[in-house]
């Protein structure tokens, strides 16, 4: 049989590609086979791009059937998240981000200069803003997202970016590496007013949600199934700006902490650690929320309707977070 995924997306071992031909196919085969998944995701540090699975969506269930053997429960967005306009109307586990009504999920702002000095993509913090893990406010987080295109942004337009946290930290210098082992950052749900943006700006934080944390969370994790060392790390609106965005160190948006904050995500998002997806209908990102950091691009929102579903995998946190309770279940 032809190996199924193919070589590494970039030079430091990040990604792998899966070709499906018949998404039905693919799907059942994966689900007599659950574990084959799960492996080629941990041999890409956390990440694999499958095209050609547009069958999705005409049947939403795929999606749903292809997150199951990442892990014991993909999270029903209908008892967890108070956006119930951002949930799919048949099936709860999916999460709709789409400009289009009634999401009304706008698209991130264009960097500011929007390419680079050679023309290109602007990749790496902070020239590029919004890189997250998703949902690192919630304790434990989430293992795996499933992410997938229905209708996309045109090329050039609407990409995701990914970077490898296993790579980063790997190249990490050590005098770095022994400063950040026991750190931990404190992350926060967006829009509360505990962004950075919004704590220069000066507003008033809202209360908290127990739900939307603050949570603090190690800034380096081991990874409960490959073992390996990954950054755990978020900037901008995820962290809480009020009272870190590191545990112990100075806080507020001019404190050590900050410093420290901007050094270690220059140094994540370096353009060799990050993967561009341009995406196509029927593209899939499953991406290991335990390793990566993800960011969207901008898209003409006036003229285009980008519609992404995306689903959320959870039960494997690792060994830290045993035995706790949700921090975000409902009341
Ligand atoms: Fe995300």
């Amino acid at each position: 049989m032809a190996p199924l995924t193919s070589g590494a997306l970039t030079d430091g071992g990040f990604g792998r590609r899966i070709a499906v031909e018949d998404g039905p196919d693919f799907v059942a085969a994966m689900e007599a086979a659950p574990d084959t998944l799960p492996a080629a995701l941990g041999e890409g540090h956390g990440l694999l791009v499958l095209t050609g699975l547009n069958a999705i969506s005409d049947d939403p269930d795929l999606l749903l059937r292809l997150s199951r053997p990442f892990g014991r429960e993909v999270e029903n967005y209908r008892l967890t998240t108070p956006r119930l306009n951002l949930v799919h109307p048949e099936i709860p586990q999916i999460f709709v981000i789409s400009n289009l009504p009634p999401m009304n999920f706008a698209p991130p702002e264009r960097p500011d200069p929007p390419t680079t000095a050679d023309g290109g993509l602007p990749v790496q913090f902070p020239h590029r803003r919004g890189w997250h893990t998703d949902q690192s406010f919630r304790r434990p987080p989430p293992d795996i997202s499933l992410f997938y295109a229905v209708t996309p942004a045109p090329p050039g337009q609407g990409q995701t970016l990914y970077a490898d946290g296993v790579a980063a930290y790997d190249a990490l210098p050590p005098e770095l590496k022994a400063r950040v082992e026991d750190l931990q950052g404190l992350h926060v749900a967006p829009f509360r007013g505990y962004g950075e943006d919004s704590v220069l700006a000066g507003e008033t934080p809202k209360p908290l949600d127990p739900r939307d944390g603050p949570q603090p969370q190690p800034v380096v994790r081991v990874h409960p199934e490959t073992g390996r060392k990954a950054f755990y790390l978020c900037e901008r609106e995820q962290m809480d700006w009020v009272h870190g965005p590191f545990v112990g160190m100075e806080p507020g948006p001019h404190g050590d902490g900050a410093r420290l904050l901007y050094e270690l995500m220059a140094h994540y998002t370096r353009p060799e650690f990050v993967y561009v997806q341009e995406w196509q209908a029927g593209d899939m990102v499953i991406y290991d929320n335990r390793c990566t950091i993800h960011t969207a691009t901008w898209f003409d929102a006036e003229q285009h309707g980008r519609v992404m579903w995306r689903t959320t995998v959870w039960g494997n946190p690792g060994k830290l977070y045993e035995g706790e309770k949700r921090s975000w279940d409902a009341a």
